[in-house]
């Protein structure tokens, strides 16, 4: 691979930025100083140190998001802002994309890669990844809608799957479906004659939100995943 291609996917910077960092003498090469962008490096096997720091090449990426209110799941938008906005220099965003989708107006766990194969086991229904939902309601919830939520709604000519409720209290509860339909959760609970008044994803397959704070991003093994 090209030197300059190479610092661009390991995300050091731009290709314009990362030219001028080989021209400037930047950029070292099995420990010598190389000011050829085209010089062709093995991505595995060839040192390449910047700041005196070996630039290590990834080929996938994984990090999650503590996302926030008022950003779009889309990796570019003309009106909204998208949850891409939401992603600190320091993450290298070539080919990075949201694996599934929340709301605008939905806060939680939102994992990003460029790994196309997992995010394709991670959303397809045969999968049955659990994720775990912090759901307040308008209206208190009784025994009988937890049931019928747990058993299957209609939301919409789709019968959902069993899913988990654990009650937290009257107005909040806990979901647990394995599937990812459009507002799925939000038409779930109209099925019930409720409403949501305030979502957040807790767990995403084996991901969790832990101690993270809100906006916070860290970047993540693919074996956290799943
Ligand atoms: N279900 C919803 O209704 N909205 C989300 O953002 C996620 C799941």
């Amino acid at each position: 691979m090209r030197l300059d291609k190479f610092l661009v996917e390991c995300g050091v910077g731009s290709r314009s930025e990362v030219k001028k960092l080989i021209s400037c003498a930047e950029i070292l090469v099995d420990k010598k100083i190389c000011k050829d962008n085209k010089k062709n490096i093995d991505e595995v096997n060839t040192v390449v140190e910047y700041k005196e720091t070996r630039v290590i090449y990834q080929e996938f990426r994984y990090y999650k998001l503590y996302k926030l209110d008022g950003y779009i799941t889309a990796t570019e938008d003309k009106k909204d802002k998208t949850v891409m906005e939401l992603l600190p220099e320091w993450v290298n965003k070539k080919d990075l994309f949201p694996v599934g989708r929340l709301d605008k107006d939905t806060e939680g766990l939102l994992l990003f890669t460029n790994d196309g194969k997992l995010a394709h086991e991670l959303t397809s229904p045969k999968k049955h990844v659990d994720k775990i939902y912090r759901v307040l309601l308008k209206e208190e919830i009784g025994e009988e809608e937890i049931k019928k939520l747990e058993e299957g709604v209609d939301i919409g000519g789709y019968i959902t799957q069993p899913a988990k409720v654990e009650k937290i209290n009257s107005k909040e509860i806990l979901l647990n479906i394995k599937e990812g339909k459009f507002h799925q959760v939000k038409k779930m609970l109209k099925a019930v004659e409720n409403e949501v008044i305030y979502l957040k994803r807790e767990t995403f397959g084996k991901l969790t939100l832990e101690d993270m704070f809100l906006g916070e991003v860290r970047e993540i093994n693919r074996e956290d995943v799943i």
